[in-house]
């Protein structure tokens, strides 16, 4: 049985349409990644999934239990744990107690310690700056904050929302090796969004390409890596903007 699988999701803003019925599965064990440009609905999709956001139709099924309409609090204590995008950390709270807040759903301090020895295994720094405050990180160093943070509940599936966004190529190579470990090693199921294709398509094993609402691609992330449309069209638009989104929809990839 998959760990997640959505079918048919349909989201809307007022009279928007975001979300046109999109479908995806995640299965157990596996990284995948859903690619897309600016404002192609990923985010939305991680919001809906956690319970923040209402879907019109369709459904989101966690290892056979349909979980759509249930409250977000709900959905973590299920094992679904997000990751928002834009890190935000609680800027005044130390990196300890950023740490606590993601093990609301636990009531027994020892499995929170064991909880806080993972993510400190995973992200040493956060022990090191454990009694600093949150805002006095580095962009880098507040990305696996929220990380350690999403951890703290042990989650099944950590939704990953452009983890990459606005670090240095460096930094990304860092978080998207410890991504790839926790994965490995805590056997944590992972979605990551992102719009940086490149380390997405290294980092995950399957990959979907979301288009303003719609998914237009399904593959293992070798296959799409080889495809010479993503290569000219979704791989080029990073260096060239706006553009290749454009050349994209004109070439008329739609399934
Ligand atoms: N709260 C909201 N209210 C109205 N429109 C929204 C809201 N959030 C996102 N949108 C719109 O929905 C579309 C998809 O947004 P989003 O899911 O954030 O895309 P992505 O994460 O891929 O950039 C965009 O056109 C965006 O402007
Ligand atoms: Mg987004």
């Amino acid at each position: 049985m998959a760990l997640l699988e959505v079918r048919n999701l349909e989201v809307s803003y007022g009279p928007v349409n975001v979300l046109k019925g999109i479908s995806f599965t995640i299965e157990k064990g596996q990284i995948i990644t859903i690619l897309g440009a600016n404002g192609a609905g990923k985010t939305t999709t991680l919001r809906t999934i956690s319970g923040l956001v209402e879907p019109e139709k369709g459904n989101i099924i966690l290892e056979g239990q349909e979980i759509k309409g249930f409250e977000p609090d709900r959905i973590v204590r299920l094992g679904i744990s997000h990751v928002p995008e834009g890190r935000e950390v609680f800027p005044d709270l130390s990196v300890y107690k950023n740490l606590l807040m993601g093990a609301f759903i636990n009531s027994d301090a020892r499995v929170v310690a064991e909880n806080l020895e993972m993510v400190y295994h995973y992200f040493p720094l956060l022990r090191d700056r454990s009694s600093q405050h949150a805002y006095t990180l580095s962009g880098g160093e507040q990305q696996m904050l929220v990380i350690g943070r999403a951890l703290m509940s042990k989650p099944k599936l950590l939704l990953l929302d452009e983890p990459s966004l606005g670090l240095s190529p460096k930094l990304i190579k860092t978080i998207f090796g410890i991504v790839r470990r926790i994965n490995e090693e805590e056997s944590t199921t992972i979605l990551l969004v992102e719009q940086n294709a490149r380390m997405a398509l290294e980092v995950a094993q399957h990959g979907y390409i979301l288009e303003v609402g719609r998914m237009v691609m399904d593959d293992t992330t070798e296959r799409l890596k080889q495809n010479e449309d993503v290569q000219e069209f979704y791989l080029g638009m990073q260096e060239h903007g706006i553009r290749g989104t454009r050349r994209w929809k004109k070439k008329k990839m739609w399934r």
